[in-house]
């Protein structure tokens, strides 16, 4: 394509009144946003609909006009559904194309359609529709996937697992519980999903250009005909506001980030080195040369999903920082990340949703590693405060010792005699062996919250009874 190429092509059939000459065609390049728009049609013919409707109630079309628009954008939904509708860079984007294809189709009823209206409240309509509707899906994926870690913390509520601070062994813990923990992170990001989706379910839509419109249009009456809980107050705010934009990027973004620690941690646990979890042959890979691979492919890409939304979310922002009121340009750049984002976003849930349901916890592994790497010296410590009324400080400090003992033993803690236990401190007694096993020590930690089974079984039935499955 050369740079005059468009030179004598005639202006704008749409605005084309005050110019002389069409755009260079490197302009139409840079301008248009029809190959990534066009996924708002269903959106803009919904709004267009309202609108129609509206203006025929109003008495600002006639009844007949508005049945001719109905009708047509009817047919252009099933032409483009068909996958037969005439896209066209000229037109730049989706609202332009639509409206010219309807004019096409029923003449002059078409021309009036974009009475009391601009493209500035038509794109913030159109794309807050999308955006609501992928709030939507991100909350049906993350039901399911709270679903799936559910179902696998009942199973496995008094599995006995090493639970980690520095991914070093840090007290036992159980799986229930392991898992019930990201329950409660996804119940946070879908609460996010949910609240920016209650906040953007105003209607920008007569809003018009920036400042409202002369026409007696019913701004009440499209926001019910479109769904939303009623029409946005300020004309400004409604073209230039992309916060719920924002808000779905910052929610998919702390949501990528949870997806991705399971992520590494499933990595980490199907390793032969920790056997914590073996992997379904569903969500694996081979490889072409090692035969005894079974690589976490779709784990290793569930990690790193979060830079692709983060990228997005950082890039939004960028657009929208420094932006003067009300549209600008500008914003034509929200749509393409919001699509990649929300495209991910959903595609991961699912597959992290699969991926969880199918895995299988290696129970004895599990317990066998909870066993080791001193995981009871806490509730040594506790022990020494509770029978023999030691400061914790001092505690601490014998239970220090007796580790180092073990450790250049190689044993673990409960390996050591009576005689070994009493050189650290002379009134340890044999009771102390009850609290050095794997079993009593997440079975005390009954605290609200804590990694006792009971604990854990609560938790499973109140967050069965919460998605509806009790
Ligand atoms: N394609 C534009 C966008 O996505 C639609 C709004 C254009 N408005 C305008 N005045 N040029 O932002």
């Amino acid at each position: 394509m050369t740079r005059d190429s468009n030179k004598d092509k005639s202006a704008n059939s749409m605005w084309g009144g005050r110019f002389a000459t069409g755009p260079d065609a490197i302009m139409t390049a840079i301008n248009a946003s029809i190959s990534f728009d066009q996924r708002l049609y269903a959106q803009d013919i919904a709004g267009s609909r309202a609108h129609a409707a509206m203006l025929a109630a109003q008495g600002i079309i006639s009844p007949e006009d508005a049945t001719a628009i109905r009708t047509g954008l009817l047919t252009i939904l099933s032409e483009i559904e068909a996958g037969q509708f005439p896209f066209s860079d000229a037109l730049e984007d989706i609202h332009l194309n639509i409206e010219a294809r309807l004019t096409e189709r029923i003449g002059e009823a078409g021309k009036r359609l974009h009475t009391g209206r601009s493209r500035n409240d038509q794109v913030a309509v159109d794309f807050r529709l999308w955006v609501r509707d992928q709030c939507d899906a991100a909350i049906a994926g993350l039901t399911a996937l709270m679903q799936a870690f559910l179902a696998q913390a009942e199973a496995g509520a008094d599995w006995i697992m090493p639970g980690f601070t520095h991914l070093q062994t840090a007290q036992p813990v159980t799986w229930g519980h392991h898992m019930l923990a990201y329950v409660e992170m996804l119940a946070r990001d879908r609460g996010r999903f949910e609240d920016a989706r209650r906040r953007m379910n105003e209607c920008p839509l007569g809003a018009a250009a920036l400042a409202g419109t002369g026409f007696p249009i019913d701004r009440h009456a499209t926001a019910a005909a479109l769904g939303f809980d009623r029409p946005t107050a300020n004309s400004l705010d409604s073209v230039s506001d992309r916060d719920f934009a924002l808000e779905f990027l910052s929610a998919s973004a702390i949501c990528a980030t949870h997806l991705s620690r399971f992520a590494e941690e499933l990595v980490i646990w199907s390793t032969a080195q920790f056997r914590f979890v073996k992997l379904s042959d569903k969500w694996t890979t081979g490889s072409s040369i090692m035969p005894q691979k079974k690589n976490p492919d779709a784990a290793e890409l569930l990690r790193a999903k979060i830079g692709r939304i983060l990228g997005a979310t950082v890039a939004l922002f960028t657009v929208m920082k420094g932006l003067p009121l009300t549209y600008s340009k500008d914003m034509q750049e929200d749509k393409e990340q919001v699509f990649d984002a929300a495209d991910t976003l959903m595609l991961a849930l699912a597959a992290m949703t699969g991926m969880v349901s199918d895995m299988t916890a290696q129970k004895d592994t599990l317990r066998a590693a909870a066993a080791s790497g001193f995981s009871t010296a806490t509730d040594l410590a506790d022990w020494l405060v509770r029978a023999l009324g030691l400061p914790f400080r001092e505690a601490h400090h014998v239970t220090g010792r007796l580790v180092a003992l073990a450790e250049q033993k190689g044993c673990d803690l409960p390996d050591l005699s009576l005689a070994e236990l009493t050189s650290a401190h002379p009134g340890i007694t044999q009771e102390v062996y009850s609290v050095l096993g794997v079993d009593n020590s997440v079975r005390s930690r009954v605290s609200y919250g804590g990694t006792a089974p009971d604990q854990v079984k609560a938790q499973v039935t109140r967050w069965k009874a919460a998605l509806g499955q009790g």
